[in-house]
């Protein structure tokens, strides 16, 4: 399968490079341009390609989302996202660093309205990136990484995503409930967090 990697930061090279490992091919977008990510294509390799962010997308199976909550809106067309799996990674937090009021919404709910054609899914947001780059090749019972969204077919492809990286995919159920859990200010956020002590969170 080919990811697209929308936002290749601290999380978004991380991912790269583990879905690499795992055998998957990524193409790459962020807000410089694909010029800007030549060192970090030669360090991929083959299964590596950089395009601007709709190209990226539209060229992609499935996206994920890994750039600051505030460049979500209009940042892909909707025909590059149409009827595809689109992860949301990103957190909303405001200028002083708490999680931002969304009114009690669930923020990848504010991104499913924002692309409707697409299957959004809540996930990969709650890692920090220096664990997520070693965790799933770590020794042990592995972690847990969450999908939270109204589409079971969607939610089963992500999982299946991060069982090839390694990690223990939870549901965490709906995009509202499962996304409050996941998100800033949510028990299940930046915890590294086995299977089982999710699944024990989750059931409070
Ligand atoms: N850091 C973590 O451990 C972590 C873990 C889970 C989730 N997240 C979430 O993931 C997102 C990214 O976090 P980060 O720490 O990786 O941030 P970061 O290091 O600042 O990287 C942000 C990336 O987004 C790109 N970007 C920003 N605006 C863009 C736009 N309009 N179009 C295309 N690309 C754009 C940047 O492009 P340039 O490189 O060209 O500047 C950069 O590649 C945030 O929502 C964060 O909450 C972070």
């Amino acid at each position: 399968m080919r990811t697209g990697v929308i936002g290749t930061g601290r999380i978004g090279s991380t991912l790269a490079r583990i879905l690499v490992a795992a055998g998957h091919e990524v193409v790459l977008a962020n807000a410089r341009g694909p010029r800007s990510l030549g060192p970090l294509l030669a360090e991929l390799g083959p299964a590596a390609s950089a395009a601007h962010p709709a190209e990226a997308a539209a060229q992609a199976e499935l996206s994920v989302l890994m750039v600051p909550y505030a460049s979500v809106r209009g940042l892909l067309p909707s025909a590059a996202v149409q009827d595809k799996v689109l992860v949301d990674a990103t957190n909303a937090f405001s200028g002083g660093g708490k999680p931002a009021d969304l009114g009690g919404r669930a923020s990848s709910e504010l991104v499913a309205e924002w692309y409707p054609g697409a299957r959004v899914v809540k996930s990969l947001n709650t890692m920090h990136f220096e664990t997520l780059a070693v965790a799933g090749t770590a020794e042990g019972e592995r972690l847990a990484h969450f999908t939270a969204g109204d589409d079971e077919k969607a939610k089963e492809i992500v999982a299946g995503i991060i069982a090839d990286l390694g990690f223990a995919p939870v549901d965490t159920g709906p995009l509202h409930s499962g996304g409050i859990l996941q998100q800033p200010g949510g028990p299940l956020f930046n915890r590294p967090l086995t299977e089982a002590q999710a699944l024990a969170w989750i059931s409070h």
